[in-house]
């Protein structure tokens, strides 16, 4: 991938940070001052230190791969099945605009498209780009099985280097994507060049909700509930801390919008859904 940026085995930086790690290197340091800095690691001084992501965004679609098979079935069981109607009420905030060609960036297994072609007669063609093949194989299968296979196309690509032309799109659509990328402004620039003029752009994304009381139960559920039934069906406890920690850290509501602006959007909304639990996010390219 274009955009990972771990160090390899041959980078310098980290072939010295692993010699400091490694017990049988030569202390570089007396005991006493050794064993000071052991204490000041193990009693972090900053309390709103947050521990690092479990995964860097830029390896998020490796996760999705290898829970691809579950990922469907974790989906309706996380969200008791809301994810269903959120992705319908997209589908109605597409312009009014016939025979539409929407591109889906972070298609996953192709919900999204398949929910637009059959909940919005405006829509025409659907294109889906993810870098998670075995996703996209899912939803390959998932488009088939629904004779959609000429209506529907899924490829391979990433959100940051969006493979089309310039103005080619009369709506671009993420939905629980832009979180995961390692540069969503860089994203929302790359759906902002392919639009067309008068095109929209609708992301979808979790997001947390004002109310102090609400905030809290649900912060309650995505740090305790959600990871306990990701890893019961995935055996992927990881992806589902990921989840948490990465909903947590996302700019919501007008923050982000300021940042939807930030990219050349115009008439920017939020549409919250349920108590601010995910919102929908509407820019027009003039
Ligand atoms: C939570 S899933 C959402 C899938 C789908 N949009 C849905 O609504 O179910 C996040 C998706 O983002 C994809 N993703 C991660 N990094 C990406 C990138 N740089 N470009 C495009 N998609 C990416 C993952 O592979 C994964 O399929």
């Amino acid at each position: 991938m274009k955009h990972s940026k771990l160090p390899d085995e041959g980078d310098p930086g980290k072939a010295s940070f692993l010699r400091q790690l490694d017990p049988r290197s030569k202390p570089a340091l007396p005991a006493g001052r050794l064993r000071g800095i052991e204490a000041e690691m193990k009693t972090p001084t900053m309390k709103s230190e947050k521990p690092p992501l479990v995964l860097p965004k830029s390896e998020s679609w490796k996760m999705f791969d290898n829970i691809a098979r579950t990922y469907d079935f974790s989906n309706h069981l996380i969200s008791f099945g809301l994810h269903i109607l959120w992705r319908r009420k997209l589908a109605r905030c597409l312009t009014s605009r016939p025979d539409q060609m929407v591109l889906d960036l972070a298609t996953g297994t192709a919900d999204v498209l398949l929910t637009l072609l059959r909940h919005n007669r405006n829509v025409k063609y659907g294109y889906g780009i993810d870098p998670a093949k075995r996703m996209l194989t899912i939803g390959r299968d998932k488009v088939a099985k629904k004779k959609l296979a000429v209506q529907i196309n899924l490829q391979h690509g990433d959100a940051h280097d969006v493979p089309f032309k310039d103005n080619h799109f009369d709506a671009v659509t993420m939905a629980f994507g832009i979180r995961n990328v390692e540069n969503p402004q860089r994203v929302l620039q790359e759906i902002f060049r392919v639009l067309n003029p008068g095109g929209r752009a609708l992301i979808l994304e979790f997001s947390l909700p004002k109310n102090r009381f609400i905030r809290n139960l649900h912060l309650f559920y995505l740090r305790k509930g959600v990871p306990f039934i990701g890893a019961l069906i995935s055996r992927n406890n990881q992806a589902y801390r990921y989840l948490n920690q990465t909903i947590e850290d996302f700019p919501y509501g007008e923050a982000f919008c300021q940042k939807i602006r930030e990219a050349g959007f115009e008439k920017v909304k939020a549409h919250s859904l349920l108590f601010g639990v995910a919102t929908i996010y509407q820019g027009d390219k003039a």
